[in-house]
C-alpha cells in the first residue's frame, strides 16, 4: 500500500486537471439553500491556477439515473461557483466527447471549466472503465477533492483513479486529517447521536458503534422504528416496518458490549409538546423529541468526551419541530471542551441554520460518506489512491 499523494505532489504547470468535486449542493426555488460544499471546493481549484494548472471540474447533481434531465444541469452551480472561486466558469454541456474537447481549446488562463452532470451517463454508476477513459482521455491528472462522494464506487471516484496519475484535494485532505485526528481514536465516554429519518441505511454504522460507543442517542424517524419494536403505540409516525427485526438484534448487541442506547420518553406531536411516550394514541404522529427527553440528552452530553452526530431529532425543516435538533446543536456548542463532530446534509444545514456551530471540533462535508467512514475508516475513493 502506498501513501496518497496529495495535490502539492504533483507538477501542475500547464497540466490539464481533472477535479472531482462534489456540486451535489441543495437548491430551493433555484436558489442555492447551502454552499458548504462550493466553498470547500475553492482552496483546490485556486491551487491548481496558482500552480498554471487547468481546473476541469467535474461533479455529479442529484440522481438523474443516466439520462439528461435539464433539472439536474450543473449549469444552476455555475453562478455560486464562479463567485466564490471569484474567477470565470465556463460551462461545457456534456462531460466526455468532442464538446469537451472544444472547450478545452478555447479555454484561457485562470479560468474554470466545469463540464454537465456526470450522472448523465450510465457509465458512471456502473463504474464503467470505458466511461472513465472517455473521461481521463483529455486530462493529465486526476484530483479527487469530493470526501462526501467518495463512498460511492462510482466511474468518476473509482475507475478513473486507475488511468491518471492520482491523489486527494485539499479538502479532502481537510476531511481525512479531522476525522483521522478527532474520531480515530476518541476520547471516552463516546457518544453518538444518530437521527434522521430512516434507518435502513445505518444499520452496519449502529452496529459499529454500539462496540466503540458508550452512549447511543437515538432520535429522528430511528427512534420511531425502535419505540415501535419495543410495542409502544407511535400512532400515524414514520417507521420502517423491515427494520423492526433489526432493532432487537441492535439491543442485545448493545447490552453485550456496554452501550446504552437512549429512546425518547416523551415527544412532540402535531399540537402537543412533551407528551409521555405511553400516552400516545392511534391518530397520534411524532414530529420531535419532547422536554424530558432532551434533559436526558443534554445529562449525557455532560458527562461525555467525543460526540459524534449525524441526522436531525424531528422533522427538524418545519417549525417548530425543529427544536429539539437546535437545542442539542447549542448545548453541544456551549461546551467548549467537548469532541464533536457532526456530518450529513441535514446536519450540517440544521447546524447553519441555528447559527450556533462555532465551538464544534469540526462538521464534515459528507453525509453517507461521513457514515460510511465511520464504519470501518476507511472509503472506496481514498481505498483506490492507496493500491
Ligand atoms: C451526498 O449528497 O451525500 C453525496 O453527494 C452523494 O450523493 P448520492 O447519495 O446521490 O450518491
Amino acid at each position: 500500500m502506498q501513501k496518497i499523494k496529495k495535490i502539492n505532489n504533483f507538477n501542475l504547470t500547464d497540466k490539464k486537471v481533472l477535479v472531482r468535486l462534489d456540486l451535489n449542493i441543495p437548491f430551493e426555488n433555484n436558489k442555492v439553500l447551502d454552499d458548504t460544499r462550493i466553498k470547500a471546493s475553492i482552496p483546490t481549484l485556486n491551487e491548481i491556477i496558482k500552480r498554471k494548472g487547468m481546473p476541469i471540474v467535474i461533479s455529479h447533481f442529484g440522481r438523474p439515473n443516466g439520462k439528461i434531465d435539464k433539472n439536474f444541469s450543473l449549469i444552476k452551480v455555475k453562478k455560486s461557483l464562479s463567485k466564490h472561486a471569484q474567477k470565470k466558469v465556463i460551462f461545457c454541456n456534456d462531460c466526455i466527447g468532442p464538446k469537451v474537447k472544444e472547450t478545452i481549446e478555447k479555454y484561457k488562463f485562470g479560468q474554470i471549466i466545469l463540464l454537465e452532470n456526470l450522472r448523465f451517463h450510465h457509465g458512471e454508476k456502473k463504474n464503467d472503465v470505458k466511461f472513465a477513459k472517455k473521461l481521463a482521455k483529455n486530462c493529465d491528472v486526476y484530483i479527487n477533492d469530493a470526501f462526501s462522494a467518495s463512498h460511492r464506487k462510482h466511474a468518476s471516484i473509482d475507475k478513473i483513479a486507475k488511468l491518471l496519475p492520482s491523489g486527494i484535494g485539499k479538502n479532502m485532505e481537510k476531511e481525512i486529517f479531522n476525522l483521522n485526528k478527532l474520531l480515530k481514536k476518541p476520547k471516552k465516554p463516546i457518544t453518538a447521536v444518530i437521527g434522521g429519518a430512516k434507518m435502513g441505511n445505518k444499520i452496519n454504522l449502529i452496529n459499529n458503534l454500539i462496540k466503540k460507543c458508550n452512549y447511543l442517542i437515538i432520535g429522528g424517524g430511528v427512534a420511531n422504528t425502535f419505540l415501535k419494536s419495543n410495542k409502544i403505540n407511535i400512532g400515524n409516525s414514520i417507521y420502517e416496518e423491515t427494520q423492526l427485526k433489526n432493532v432487537a438484534k441492535i439491543e442485545k448487541n448493545a447490552k453485550k458490549n456496554n452501550c446504552k442506547i437512549i429512546y425518547p420518553i416523551d415527544v412532540t406531536i402535531s399540537n402537543k409538546n412533551n407528551i409521555n411516550i405511553l400516552d400516545l394514541k392511534n391518530n397520534h404522529q411524532i414530529f420531535d423529541l419532547g422536554k424530558n427527553t432532551m434533559q436526558l440528552i443534554f445529562n449525557i452530553v455532560d458527562i461525555s468526551k467525543t460526540i459524534i452526530w449525524s441526522g436531525p431529532l424531528g422533522f427538524f425543516e418545519k417549525k417548530p419541530f425543529d427544536k429539539g435538533t437546535n437545542k442539542l446543536a447549542s448545548y453541544i456548542n456551549s461546551k467548549k471542551k467537548i469532541i464533536s463532530v457532526a456530518g450529513g446534509g441535514d446536519t450540517i444545514s440544521a447546524l447553519k441554520k441555528n447559527k450556533k456551530f462555532n465551538n464544534f471540533s469540526y462538521l464534515s462535508t459528507g453525509g453517507g460518506a461521513f457514515l460510511s467512514w465511520l464504519e470501518d475508516y476507511s472509503l472506496v475513493g481514498i481505498d483506490v489512491l492507496k493500491n
